[in-house]
């Protein structure tokens, strides 16, 4: 069994991986920005036995990130999600920009993910894994514009995480940035690629197989490399 904390976990993709996870008899750590809205979690939480339980985190906040993960207590962390995203300002912005929406995505989608990890990480020892939820619009090679602040945010975060993969590589702690899909959630719309389910169930795996040599790499939910 292993323990595996999740963030976004409410809904869309990060509450499938809290789904699977917990199917597969794992203990799982779910963290939401507004438990009281997460009812679909509250009903697997309450199945569960206790091995699924559910704290309260906004990743853009930290003393939210420190008193989430203090409730959460001690026990070692197997695999940290970083799942939580917002799609941030959609038009493309030539002419004006909305400043607030864009620091909100940095801090949720570039900061967030190194705010939780370094409030689990004296958690997390040799093999211990963190998986980063990237986009194939962080990609130099995407052939599309728009999207502005949300395609430099993941750019930003597949940087951050390449050194953080670096300086963790001693520890023998395995970071992945992991581009999901094209899946069908509130932030990719019904006509997306993949069901949520065929998404978390791809990316389990690549977690499971991933190594220690192959920490800082980009993976697409299939196992294949995403270009950078
Ligand atoms: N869907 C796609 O096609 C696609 C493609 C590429 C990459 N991704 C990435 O995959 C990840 C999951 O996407 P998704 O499709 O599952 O999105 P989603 O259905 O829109 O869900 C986003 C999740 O993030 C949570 N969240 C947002 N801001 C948060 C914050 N400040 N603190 C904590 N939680 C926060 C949301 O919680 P609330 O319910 O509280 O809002 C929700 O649980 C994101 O990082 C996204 O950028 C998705």
């Amino acid at each position: 069994m292993a323990t595996v904390a999740v963030t976004g976990a409410g809904r869309g993709i990060g509450l499938e991986i809290a789904r699977q996870h917990l199917a597969c008899g794992d203990r799982v750590i779910a963290l939401v920005r507004n438990p009281a809205g997460a009812t679909e979690l509250a009903e697997l939480a309450a199945a569960s036995q206790g091995l699924l339980t559910i704290h309260a985190m906004d990743v853009g906040d930290d003393a939210s990130v420190k008193s989430g993960a203090a409730e959460t207590g001690d026990e070692p962390v197997d695999v940290l999600y970083n799942v939580a995203g917002i799609s941030g300002p959609v038009p493309a912005e030539l002419e004006s920009a909305d400043w607030d929406e864009w620091n909100d995505v940095f801090r949720i989608m570039v900061q967030g993910p190194l705010r939780v990890l370094q409030a689990f990480l004296p958690r997390m020892g040799e093999g211990a894994k963190v998986i980063n939820f990237s986009s194939q619009l962080a990609a130099s090679t995407w052939p599309y514009g728009g999207y502005y602040a949300y395609s430099a945010a993941k750019a930003a975060l597949n940087r951050l995480m390449r050194s953080v993969a670096i300086d963790l590589k001693e520890r023998g702690v395995i970071v992945g940035l992991v581009h999901p899909g094209w899946v069908q959630t509130e932030m990719g719309g019904a006509g997306a690629d993949i069901t949520p389910a065929e998404s978390a169930e791809g990316i389990r795996k690549v977690t499971a197989d991933w190594t220690l040599d192959r920490s800082g790499d980009f993976l697409k939910w299939n196992g294949e490399t995403h270009p950078w």
